[in-house]
């Protein structure tokens, strides 16, 4: 682990074990409460075994080895990446078992994946026309070595996929034709349904989803190309992935973590949260603004704001709202009854948005209870290519 001289996470690292820690660190800070975090690894993993769907978790939203591995440890089937540089960053950390949930238009990348899967590592692509299926199995098969292939189907998203079923059959065909290539089976995301606050208005649009699915899957099945795993879905839709038996295994991202945009959705329809926040940034109050409010060293470079603005919590009692002030800067509105926090003070923060959040640090500084226990090297962090 190397840690970037002055940076916030060597100059907290002497911290770690250390009574208090939590409320002495240098900000901002990617902040993980480990206890909220293994609840929801284990929330989910609990509720995918009681539905009989498998989970295959997404690190687009939190890029670290360390996670993944966890994940896994959970009974995850493996672990999707968003991008080639993340999925090669996250095995370079030690993860494995790795699916590229999105097409790509690389010869240079292709060439990279299969450079890894020739060193050990278990990808799968996806696939969604007939030359990358045949770009996927020329690489492979020079460095000697095979991906796992999924057929993207598109049941709404418009982003990827195909949306006929004679597609689905035609690349289907070509890639059991590959012998450097295994056909395992289909990815069909519904990212649209992901975040509809209301449970049954979620439920009637996954169904939808699901429909679209289930005549696509049907044509395949008839032409002997049932597959294996039906892969889609995240946070907001797992439960009911679950009861709808339509994917095999869910997709789930943002639960390790949670953030503001996910937290008016009633996941369970028990009126949630079924899922804690557990990450936050740390920031420090380092001035008072002439109007009285607290200014913190926490912007639009430490939060990703595209989501409600954070909630401020102070030992764990929830004291303002988070007033953008710049790219370096925040501001603090107070609840009712707190007053203006003193100059020095350090308050964590809830995210916007967790996945581009995470992408802004290079460590998780894990936390548990009042002790900072633990850094986690975020290896995938910038990985956007
Ligand atoms: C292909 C794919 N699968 C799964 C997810 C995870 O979604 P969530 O964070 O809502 O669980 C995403 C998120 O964008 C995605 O693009």
């Amino acid at each position: 682990m190397s840690l970037k001289p002055f940076g916030a996470a060597a100059l907290n690292q002497p911290l770690i074990g250390q009574p208090g820690g939590r409320s002495r660190l240098e900000t901002p800070a990617a902040v993980l409460d480990l206890d909220i975090f293994e609840r929801n690894i284990a929330r989910l993993a609990q509720t995918c075994k009681r539905a009989g769907i498998a989970f295959r978790p997404h690190a687009k939203s939190h890029k670290c080895a360390e996670i993944a591995r966890r994940q896994m440890a959970a009974g995850a089937s493996g672990i999707c990446c968003a991008k080639p540089g993340e999925l090669l960053a996250l095995f370079e950390g030690g993860a494995n078992d790795l699916m590229l949930s999105a097409p790509i238009a690389s010869a240079a990348k292709i060439d990279a994946l299969a450079r890894a899967a020739a060193r050990g590592a278990r990808i799968g692509v996806v696939v969604d026309r007939l030359n990358l299926v045949a770009a996927y199995a020329e690489a492979a098969s020079r460095h000697g070595t095979r991906f796992d292939v999924f057929v993207d189907l598109d049941t709404g998203l418009r982003r990827s996929g195909v949306a006929s079923a004679q597609e689905a059959v035609a690349l289907a065909c070509a890639v059991t034709d590959q012998a450097s290539l295994r056909y395992v089976g289909v990815q069909a995301y519904q990212g649209r349904v992901q975040h509809i606050e209301g449970f049954a208005a979620r439920r009637s649009a996954n169904n939808k989803a699901n429909r679209l699915l289930t005549a696509m899957l049907d044509v395949l099945k008839q032409a002997g190309l049932a597959p294996g795993i039906v892969s889609g879905g995240g946070t907001g839709s797992h439960l009911l992935d679950g009861q709808a038996q339509v994917l095999t295994e869910v997709q789930p991202g943002s639960y390790v973590f949670m953030d503001e945009a996910y937290n008016p959705v009633d996941i369970y329809g028990a009126g949630g949260p079924e899922f804690g926040p557990a990450l936050r940034v740390a920031v420090t109050v380092v001035g008072h603004s002439s109007a009285g409010f607290a200014i913190t060293d926490g912007g639009s470079k430490s939060f990703a704001p595209d989501g409600p603005p954070p909630r401020v919590f102070l030992g764990g009692a929830l004291v303002g709202r988070i007033e953008w002030c710049g790219d370096e800067f925040g501001r603090i509105l107070p609840e009712p009854g707190y007053g203006t926090l003193p100059i020095g003070t350090v308050v964590e923060c809830t995210v916007p948005h967790c996945d581009p959040t995470i992408n802004l640090h290079d460590f998780l500084h894990v936390v548990s209870e009042g002790r900072l226990v633990a850094l986690w090297s975020i290896e995938a962090r910038g990985r956007a290519d």
